[in-house]
C-alpha cells in the first residue's frame, strides 16, 4: 500500500471533548457577560486555546491587555482540565479503538496530531497513552492548524513521508492543515461543512482496513 501511516486528529476524531471545551468557555463567558452559543464553539473546533479565546472576545466585542487574556484562557483550562479528568475509556468514539488495532497490525504506523496541550492527560485518562507510536500535539508544535507543523511533526516523528500519511480530521482547520502538509485526509463529520476533505465519514466506526485501500485505489467505499 502507498499508505503506510495514519495520523488521528484527537478532540472529535476518537474523543468527543468539543462538549467539555464547551461547557468551560460557557463558565468564562458567563462570567464576562458574553452570549455564547453552541453554534459559536463550532468555530472553535481544531483551533488552538489563545485563538479560541481571541474569537470569543471578537464576539463579546470584549478588549483585554495580554495579561487578561492569559488569565481568561487559564480560568477557562481550569474548568476544562476539572472536565477531562472524570474522563473514562466508556468516552473513546465508537470504532476508533478497534480501526486502529486493525491497522497496526497491518504494519501501518499510527500517531496524534493535535492543537491540544491537554492530549497527554486524555490519553492517559481514556488509558490508550500505549496506542500510538508517536504524539505531535499543542506542546511542542507553535503554529496552530490551518498550518501543517503538527501534521508534519507527527510523520516525521514515525519516518514517514508525508504523501503516505492519511489524516483523520473533523476540523476544517485541521483539513486545511492536512492538505497544506501534502497529505491525504478523510474528513470527520458533515461533507457540507468539509468540503475539502479527500473523503468524509461521520466516524471511524466506518472505517477498516478494506476501506482504506478502496480510499487508497480512489474508491467510493461506503
Ligand atoms: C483542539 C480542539 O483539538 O485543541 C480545540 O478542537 C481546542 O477546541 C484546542 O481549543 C486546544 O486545546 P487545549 O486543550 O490545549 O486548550
Ligand atoms: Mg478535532
Amino acid at each position: 500500500m502507498r499508505i503506510t501511516a495514519c495520523i488521528f486528529d484527537l478532540d472529535g476524531v476518537i474523543v468527543d471533548t468539543a462538549k467539555y471545551h464547551y461547557l468551560a468557555w460557557k463558565k468564562l463567558t458567563n462570567q464576562l457577560g458574553i452570549h455564547f452559543t453552541e453554534e459559536d464553539n463550532e468555530r472553535l473546533k481544531g483551533v488552538s486555546r489563545m485563538a479560541s479565546l481571541e474569537i470569543i472576545l471578537e464576539i463579546g466585542n470584549i478588549k483585554a491587555d495580554e495579561n487578561q487574556k492569559h488569565e481568561y484562557a487559564t480560568r477557562k483550562n481550569q474548568w476544562y482540565v476539572d472536565y477531562i479528568s472524570k474522563m473514562t475509556p466508556d468516552e473513546i468514539l465508537p470504532g476508533s479503538l478497534s480501526f486502529i488495532r486493525e491497522i497496526r497490525n497491518a504494519g501501518l504506523r499510527v500517531a496524534i496530531g493535535s492543537a491540544s496541550r491537554n492530549t497527554p492527560m486524555i490519553l492517559e485518562r481514556v488509558g490508550i497513552s500505549d496506542l500510538f507510536d508517536a504524539v505531535a500535539d499543542g506542546n511542542i508544535v507553535k503554529k496552530a492548524k490551518p498550518d501543517p507543523d503538527v501534521f508534519l511533526k507527527a510523520a516525521e516523528m514515525i519516518d514517514t513521508k508525508p504523501e503516505r500519511c492519511v489524516v483523520f480530521e473533523d476540523a476544517v482547520a485541521g483539513i486545511q492543515a492536512a492538505l497544506n502538509a501534502g497529505m491525504m485526509c478523510i474528513g470527520i463529520g458533515s461533507a457540507e461543512i468539509l468540503k475539502q476533505a479527500h473523503f468524509v465519514i461521520s466516524g471511524l466506526n466506518e472505517m477498516n482496513l478494506r476501506k482504506l485501500e478502496a480510499f487508497e485505489r480512489n474508491e467510493k467505499f461506503l
